[in-house]
């Protein structure tokens, strides 16, 4: 039996994406080549590109992030720049209020009606917040996701009903009118990855991200948040995966970039990072995933699980990973965003079906005639 799935992309509008070295390929962090990728994305026939949002660089020898593009702002002009594609924002929604979002995204699908989603972020890291001004220590790591929920609603509120008031614990609307509303609802996704962040996404969101890769740990927690979204709902949340992935031609040029990354590991650009979510109260309560990168000697210049193989191994390793981890969809970080990219949607993604899984890339429409 045939499964099909999407295949997005999690956009270079940080600088180093997400790799911690001082080895990287060109990934400036600037709007001139986003626009260059997210374009390929939209060519080479990719479904979704994703922004993240973060208002703090780091120190340490790479300057990880310190080139930080505004998701909301790159959203709007990628949305302008491409026909098909979805492009999806991330935003805090723990210092903005919830009529700003629900107004940004209305607008947005005036500009690409049905493109438009947002990736919904609690956050842990007291130094982002700090930037801000905006830290609230009040907030335990469960609260912020309750305050989440209540967000949601209010911002579902405003797209769905012409007056909106609203008495609740966070929020306090009266009397509010908002338009235009959206022309479809625009797709919600969360990446918690704690016990509160995930019934968060399932109970509000359409899709829940998870890290995922190559390790069997990471396997097993897709499968179980896949069965708590079936066990809490009869239309259980998407899950999708984020995977990093390091190809190559052949599977030793594949190792060789993972090694030459891995030789520039920027410990002190992860020691800073640590210390932003030290500095958070309920720092024993944050999940696996946001402390993925803690533990001193066992830094490392990548996500856990990342894949590294050729373009022709790459196939059963996705598929694979695709199977044992129950998968709706995929979201890739990668070093070289032009170059992978293309070559992954040419000769990787259309042989997954071989081993069952379809993708938007495996389309004859679109890869009729195209030899690599
Ligand atoms: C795919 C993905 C995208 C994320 N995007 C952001 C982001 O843009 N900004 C941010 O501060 N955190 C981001 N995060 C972190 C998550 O929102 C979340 O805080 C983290 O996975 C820890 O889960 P928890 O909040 O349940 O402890 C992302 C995580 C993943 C896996």
């Amino acid at each position: 039996m045939q499964k099909s799935i999407d295949v997005g992309v999690f956009i270079p509008t940080v600088s180093r994406g997400w790799f911690h070295s001082v080895n990287t390929r060109y990934l400036p962090g600037t709007y001139e080549h986003v626009l260059h990728v997210v374009r390929g994305a939209e060519l080479w026939g990719y479904d979704f590109v994703l922004s993240p949002q973060n208002w703090r660089g780091t120190k340490g020898t790479s300057k990880y992030w310190r080139h930080s593009l505004n998701s909301m702002a790159v959203t709007g002009a990628l949305l302008q720049a491409t026909n098909r594609i979805k492009v999806w924002s991330t935003g805090y929604v723990t210092e903005t209020p919830p009529a700003v979002f629900a107004d940004t995204l209305a607008t947005f699908d005036q500009i690409a009606p049905g493109r438009i989603g947002l990736n919904i972020v609690t956050g842990g890291k007291k130094d982002i917040f700090d930037t801000l001004g905006m830290w609230d220590d009040s907030l335990d790591h469960a609260e912020r996701y309750e305050k989440a929920a209540e967000w949601v609603d209010v911002v579902k509120a405003l797209w769905t009903q012409d007056v909106v008031n609203h008495d609740g614990k966070y929020f306090h609307l009266y009397d509010a009118m908002m338009d235009p509303k959206p022309s479809v609802l625009p797709t919600l996704v969360n990446a918690g990855a704690s016990e509160s962040g995930l019934k968060f996404a399932i109970e509000n969101c359409d899709i829940a991200f998870i890290a995922c890769g190559d390790d069997p740990e990471l396997i097993q927690a897709a499968k179980d948040s896949r069965r708590l979204a079936e066990s809490m709902s009869d239309r259980p949340t998407k899950i999708y995966a984020l995977l990093t992935l390091i190809p190559g031609e052949t599977s030793s040029q594949a190792r060789e970039l993972m090694e030459w990354i891995e030789a520039g590991v920027d410990l002190d650009g992860l020691a800073d990072m640590e210390s932003g979510y030290r500095a958070n109260k309920s720092f024993d309560k944050l999940s696996s995933s946001s402390l993925s990168l803690i533990g001193g000697k066992d830094y490392r210049s990548v996500q856990r699980g990342t894949i590294v193989g050729s373009y022709d191994e790459l196939p059963e390793m996705l598929a694979r990973v695709v199977t044992e981890a129950e998968l709706d969809g995929v979201m890739l970080i990668v070093p070289d965003y032009i170059e992978h990219l293309q070559s992954l949607a040419l000769r990787t993604f259309p042989r997954l079906a071989e081993f069952g899984i379809t993708t938007r890339l495996s389309s004859p429409k679109i890869n009729a005639n195209i030899r690599p």
